[in-house]
């Protein structure tokens, strides 16, 4: 029986997790496999693990994590923000990778049909701690408290001014593309950052909400009928519940956290057909 899976924060610059890429297979020639970001820091390991993913399921599909969006500087590839979004999803184009850019596929295996919807909508600054009301004082608060992400130094938002300029203009292209899916049928969306703020409630520093989701999505799951909100960035793999609709983080992450589970980083995570009792 062919089934829908997904990973995430695959970080393949590390050798552990590039040797993990090599025990992934297919249970089904059916398969499909989703891809929520943070494959690598470097193109040229996206596209090593993109390709090598390819082969083997009968579909992938990728969004863009943080890490992907970089511009590293050990990496041949030096373009920023947009135009290196755009390069990544010409690369996921040869090599047969679906992506945002491209029509919603369907999932027609057991228990479909479904849209499957890759989003590619980042953050916006408005997972904000309770006593700040603006981005500003909100990353005051951040910084005051050593908790920055990298994103400040190595994600570029080029052409936009900032990474929430970039976020809105994500955010109003999805918002028209959205409003044309079939909801007759359900959707599983794909994407990097949790559509809503409640997973990040269980990070170990609340500041790095910050850089994880925009408060714009908060309502996706519902309006188009998510049976599954697939998505990672917060190396927190886990199963909750929100409004009935089962969120699934799928992080492999680093060597240092996976290696700290019982069974290592885990096979990807089945959303279709769904497994039975709720874990919550
Ligand atoms: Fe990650
Ligand atoms: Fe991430």
């Amino acid at each position: 029986m062919s089934r829908l899976l997904a990973i995430s924060d695959l970080h393949v610059r590390y050798p552990e997790n590039r040797a993990y890429i090599s025990t992934m297979r297919p249970g089904d020639p059916g398969d499909w496999l989703l891809v929520a970001g943070d494959v690598g820091e470097v193109s040229d390991d996206i596209e090593w693990a993109l390709g090598e993913l390819r082969d083997r399921f009968a579909t992938v599909v990728w969004v863009p994590g943080n890490h992907d969006l970089w511009t590293f500087r050990d990496d041949p590839l030096q373009l920023r923000g947009e135009a290196r979004y755009r390069h990544l999803v010409a690369m996921c184009r040869r090599l047969g990778v679906l992506t945002p850019e491209d029509p919603y596929p369907v999932w027609d295996g057991p228990s479909g049909p479904v849209n499957v919807v890759p989003l590619f909508t980042l953050y916006d600054y408005s997972f904000r701690p309770e006593h700040a009301s603006t981005k500003q004082e909100a990353l005051a608060i951040a910084y005051d408290r050593g908790i920055v992400c990298t994103d400040e130094v190595l994600l570029h938002p080029d052409p936009y001014p900032s990474r929430d300029a970039w976020c809105a203009a994500r955010i109003a292209e999805t918002e028209s593309r959205l409003s044309t899916l079939d909801t007759a049928r359900p959707a599983v969306f794909l994407s990097h950052y949790p559509l809503i703020r409640e997973p990040t409630r269980v990070l170990r520093y609340p500041e790095f909400a910050l850089w994880c989701g925009t408060s714009r999505t908060a309502d996706w799951h519902r309006r188009y009928r998510a049976v599954a909100a697939v998505y990672g960035h917060l190396h927190i793999p886990r199963t909750t519940w929100h409004d009935g609709v089962r969120f699934e983080e799928v992080s492999v992450g680093y060597p240092r956290e996976w290696g700290r589970r019982d069974h290592g980083p885990g096979p990807p995570r089945q959303i279709l057909p769904a497994l039975g009792a709720r874990d919550a």
